[in-house]
C-alpha cells in the first residue's frame, strides 16, 4: 500500500513536470510560426490589391484592430474613409457635374457605408483571416472588417505621400470581382 501511493506520487510529479514543460516549449515554437504566418497574409494581401508596400510596416498597422495593439489601424481608417468618399465624390461629379448635392451625398455614403460596402469590400479581400486582433475579438464582425479595408487605402497614401494612389488602389478592389452594388455605376 505505501508503496503503490508513493508510485502514484511519483507519477504525479513527473506528470505535472510534463505539463509545466509543455507551455513554455509550445510558446517558444509558436512565437516565430505566428509572425512570419501574418507575413505571408500581408505578401498575398498586396498581391490581391495589386500595391506593393514600400513600408511594409504601414500594412502590418493596418492590419491591426485597436483590441490588439496600442499601435492600431484607427487613425489609418479615418483617413482610408475620406479617401474613400474624395475617390468617390470625384468619380461621380466626373461623370454628372449636374449630379445634385442629396444624389452626391447618398450614393458617396452608399459605397463608404459599414454593412452594405465596406465590409463587403474588406470580407471579399479575406481581411477577416488577417487583421491582427484580441483573443475575444471576432475579426469576422462588419466594424473589424470594415476599418481593416479603410485603414489599406490610408496605408497606401502614407507609403506613397498621395491620397491619388490609394483611390486608384479602392477603384480597381471595389470594382474588381463584382465589387459593391453601385460599383459599376460608379466604375463605368
Ligand atoms: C463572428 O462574427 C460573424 C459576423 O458577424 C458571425 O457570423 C459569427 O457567428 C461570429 N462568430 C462568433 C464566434 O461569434
Amino acid at each position: 500500500m505505501p508503496l503503490r501511493s508513493h508510485l502514484s506520487v511519483f507519477f504525479i510529479s513527473v506528470a505535472s513536470a510534463f505539463v509545466f514543460c509543455s507551455p513554455s516549449t509550445v510558446s517558444a515554437g509558436s512565437q516565430p510560426l505566428r509572425s512570419s504566418s501574418f507575413s505571408v497574409a500581408l505578401e498575398t494581401l498586396q498581391k490581391h490589391i495589386n500595391y506593393e508596400f514600400n513600408n511594409i510596416g504601414l500594412l502590418r498597422r493596418a492590419m491591426t484592430h485597436s483590441s490588439y495593439s496600442e499601435e492600431n489601424n484607427k487613425a489609418f481608417s479615418l483617413l482610408g474613409e475620406s479617401i474613400i468618399e474624395t475617390t468617390v465624390s470625384l468619380r461621380l461629379l466626373t461623370k454628372d457635374v449636374d449630379i445634385s448635392s442629396k444624389d452626391l451625398s447618398d450614393r458617396t455614403s452608399e459605397v463608404s457605408k459599414v454593412d452594405t460596402s465596406c465590409a463587403v469590400d474588406g470580407t471579399r479581400l479575406g481581411l477577416q483571416n488577417v487583421v491582427r486582433v484580441s483573443s475575444n475579438t471576432n475579426s469576422s464582425t462588419s466594424s473589424v472588417v470594415c476599418g481593416a479595408f479603410r485603414s489599406i487605402f490610408g496605408a497606401i497614401a502614407l507609403d506613397t505621400g498621395k491620397v491619388d494612389d490609394a483611390g486608384k488602389v479602392f477603384l480597381a478592389v471595389h470594382g474588381g470581382a463584382g465589387g459593391g452594388s453601385l460599383s459599376m455605376d460608379v466604375m463605368n
